[in-house]
């Protein structure tokens, strides 16, 4: 049986559904990401599990036992917000002791406790900062001491690294993947970024306006999109509708609705038995590892990645492209 499982959970605002009949099973020691648009009920998800606020109906079960019946404080939940949420007047230490101090652990136990957390989260030396004397990066790292040190069964993370700039973020995605193999805790991890999602998840919920759109592994999600949706949320799929299918194929489509085409298998080099199309190049974006160029096809752009090595660079405008057959997803 899953570790959490959550049954049937609806919240209402107002009387209307926020969360619509929400399933979800999430595996002991695993990391499970919530990912979906503002507004279509991460946080809602996230602090009806905490206890942050009644539900109105279903079942949320850890460890065997019902906890949407408990008070937070004894859920054993620990949370972590996008905002740090740090007491600002308490040094490192003392932020870091709190949850300890409120359980009432003893002393020496307690110093011992807080100097390794303090340690596993990089931030030794920096004991008796006050928050205000620390980039948001390791205030963060704070609160991810602070919400470990008392051993919870589950952590929750709302959006937790959305405030930080790129780099640093970078850094804590590793610390929390880190954290979760270490610790072996079960972690719930609520973001915007599919990025991230793809990087650091065990298992993906894909949640649109209070439903669950797809869920299974990063790699299952970003093969196998189940919805227009779910293609056009994760990994940038061009997705193009039948009549626009069509078009650009100059070629009927069977049994679906919309194709999805991944921007990296879209080749200028000619495949043996794939389809070809003309197109011309109006932008080319330097991401980094790939580059992305913008090429218009008719009147449709459709968005075509390659490596940023410069022997694979495109340099004309007008392209001839190829796409297989088998590595265009029907969407009905
Ligand atoms: N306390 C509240 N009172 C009324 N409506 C709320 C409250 N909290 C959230 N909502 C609404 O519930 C929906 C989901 O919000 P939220 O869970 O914060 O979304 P997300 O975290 O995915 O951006 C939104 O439409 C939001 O306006
Ligand atoms: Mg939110």
């Amino acid at each position: 049986m899953s570790y959490i499982q959550i049954k049937q959970l609806v919240k209402k605002f107002n009387g209307k559904a926020v969360l619509k009949s929400l399933d979800l099973n999430i595996e002991r020691g695993s990391l499970t990401t919530l990912l979906g648009p503002s507004g279509c009920g991460k946080s809602t998800l996230l602090r009806s599990i905490a206890g942050l606020h009644s539900i109105d109906s279903g079942e949320i079960v850890l460890d065997d036992k019902r906890i949407d019946t408990l008070s937070p404080k004894e859920r054993e939940i620990g949370m972590v917000f996008q905002n740090y949420a740090l007491f600002p007047n308490m040094t490192v230490e003392e932020n870091v002791r709190f949850g300890l101090d409120m359980k009432k652990v003893n002393k020496s136990e307690s110093r011992t406790k807080v100097q390794e957390m303090i340690a596993l989260v990089g931030l030794e030396g920096k004991e008796k900062s006050f928050p205000r004397e620390l980039s948001g990066g390791q205030q963060q790292r704070v609160a991810l001491a602070r919400a470990l040190v008392t051993e919870p069964k589950v952590l929750l993370l709302d959006e937790p690294l959305s405030a930080l700039d790129a780099q640093i973020r970078k850094h804590l995605q590793s610390l929390l993947k880190r954290l979760q193999l270490e610790l072996g805790i079960t972690m719930i991890l609520v973001t915007h970024d599919q990025e991230e999602a793809m990087a650091l998840s065990d298992y993906v919920y894909i949640l649109n306006d209070g439903e669950i759109a797809q869920e299974g592994s990063p790699n299952d999600i970003y093969k196998h999109p189940k919805s227009e949706f779910i293609a056009k949320f994760i990994g940038n799929y061009n997705v193009l509708n039948k009549a626009t299918y069509e078009k650009v194929f100059n070629a009927p489509l069977v049994d679906a609705q919309y194709v999805a085409i991944r921007p990296e298998i879209i080749s200028p080099e000619p495949i043996e038995g794939a389809r070809a199309i003309v197109g011309e190049v109006m932008h080319t974006a330097m991401l980094g590892s790939i580059i992305r160029y913008d090429v218009k096809i008719g009147d449709e752009m459709i968005y075509v990645d390659r490596l940023n090595r410069t022997y694979q660079q495109i340099t004309d405008n007008k392209i001839q492209l190829y796409v297989k057959e088998e590595d265009m997803i029907k969407i009905i």
